[in-house]
């Protein structure tokens, strides 16, 4: 049997939907409340399917159950792969009432959420994330796409899911780098938001590494809250929610420049994190102590600390032109006023701007 930790909710009105946290949930939670008709495409990826599938399926009792597997990476997460959800779904002449179901991480889950914003203008997808950087981060919120050669998801939807059910127990099986990379949006929501989850974070920090259960559930559950909170206020992005997307401008550039899935998305927004907390040191924002502090945790997750080999910083200013907080042509930034409280700003100094990627490159 299952057992439901927790349970919270984005708020968007009419288009409001539950994060259900908890073990054992996929196999034998009943998910069809959340589906209005009668089919389900579930979409996942040759890494997860042998292991969660069948219990995925599990969950959508006396619905007619397809599915369609992707290749797993992030250099999949393309039109072409993209391709091969509306093949399943045309093949399989799901209607307008089919509902697509994400299984796998954060790339599964924006492309299966991005075909669920397109496919016959639009049905409704339920998120079930199966790394740790997707149940604390990608499956919230709404945000799906695919990546394009010259930019990192720089082709996509809002798309709000109808539910999000987050089963801890499939961590149990997720490489230790993966663990990490998730650890890194982990931090960030201290960063961002709240210091106290920075002080909870420094004393758990080994626990999450070793998957412990308790601490996962704790984790988990203060980042989609964090999550939940700052969508809810600012859905689309309009302003507050970009502070999401601390360490993002770096670190997008850096996967970008190492090529697709060479770098995870989560290493690279840690050294992004610390790129920026750099930064902020830099413009006077936050003391030596505070970034040092920031550093030493992210370290702690077991992140890297300097940009990939070879990157310079006419790389970065190229790749970071295209960002998409970026207005007028000006480069806006997400940095840090203090610990656990960040903001976006156009007015970094450029001298300031050069020592940080000059500190990082190598
Ligand atoms: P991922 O989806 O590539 O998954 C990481 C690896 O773990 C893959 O090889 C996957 O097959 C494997 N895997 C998944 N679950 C597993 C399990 N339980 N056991 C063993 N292996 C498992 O990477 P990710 O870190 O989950 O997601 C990164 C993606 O998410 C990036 O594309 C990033 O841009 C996106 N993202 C989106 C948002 C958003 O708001 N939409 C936010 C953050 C990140
Ligand atoms: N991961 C950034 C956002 O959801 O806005």
């Amino acid at each position: 049997m299952y057992k439901v930790l927790k349970e919270l909710k984005v708020d968007l009105g009419e288009r409001s939907y539950p994060i259900i946290i908890g073990q054992g949930l996929l196999g034998s939670f009943d998910l069809t409340p959340w589906v209005s008709g009668s089919q389900v495409m579930i979409v996942t990826n040759e890494t997860v399917a042998p292991i969660y599938l069948e219990k995925a399926r599990a969950c959508f009792p006396g619905k007619v159950v397809d599915v369609v597997t992707l290749p797993d990476g992030e250099q999949y997460k393309n039109w072409q792969t993209l391709n091969l959800i509306f093949d399943g779904l045309l093949e399989n002449r799901h209607t307008r009432q089919t509902t697509i179901a994400a299984l796998g991480g954060g790339v599964v889950g924006d492309m299966a959420g991005f075909a669920a914003a397109c496919y016959q203008r639009g049905v409704p997808f339920i998120q079930l994330p199966t790394t740790l950087l997707s149940q604390v981060d990608s499956s919230v919120g709404g945000k799906t796409g695919i990546n394009h050669p010259l930019g990192k998801n720089m082709v996509g939807a809002f798309h709000q899911p109808q539910a999000v059910l987050i089963d801890t127990d499939t961590l149990s099986t997720l490489p230790a780098r993966e663990v990490s990379a998730g650890l890194a949006e982990v931090i960030k929501y201290g960063l961002i938001r709240d210091e106290s989850f920075l002080d909870w974070l420094e004393q758990h920090i080994d626990a999450l590494r070793d998957l412990d259960a308790a601490a996962l559930g704790e984790a988990i559950y203060r980042s989609c809250l964090c999550k939940a909170e700052v969508v809810s206020l600012d859905e689309k992005e309009g302003g507050l929610r970009a502070i999401l997307n601390l360490g993002h401008t770096f670190g997008h550039a850096i996967e970008t420049y190492a090529g697709y899935g060479n770098w995870l998305h989560g290493e690279a927004v840690g050294t992004g994190m610390m790129m920026a907390a750099d930064l902020s040191f830099r413009e006077g924002a936050i003391s030596q102590a505070d970034k040092d502090r920031a550093d030493r945790l992210i370290q702690r997750g077991g992140l890297p600390e300097r940009a990939p080999e070879g990157m310079t910083e006419a790389d970065f200013m190229n790749l970071m032109a295209v960002d998409k907080k970026n207005v007028d042509g000006r480069l806006r930034l997400v940095l840090l006023r203090a610990l656990g409280d960040a903001w976006v700003t156009a007015g970094a100094r450029p001298d300031n701007l050069r020592a940080t990627l000059t500190a990082f490159i190598r």
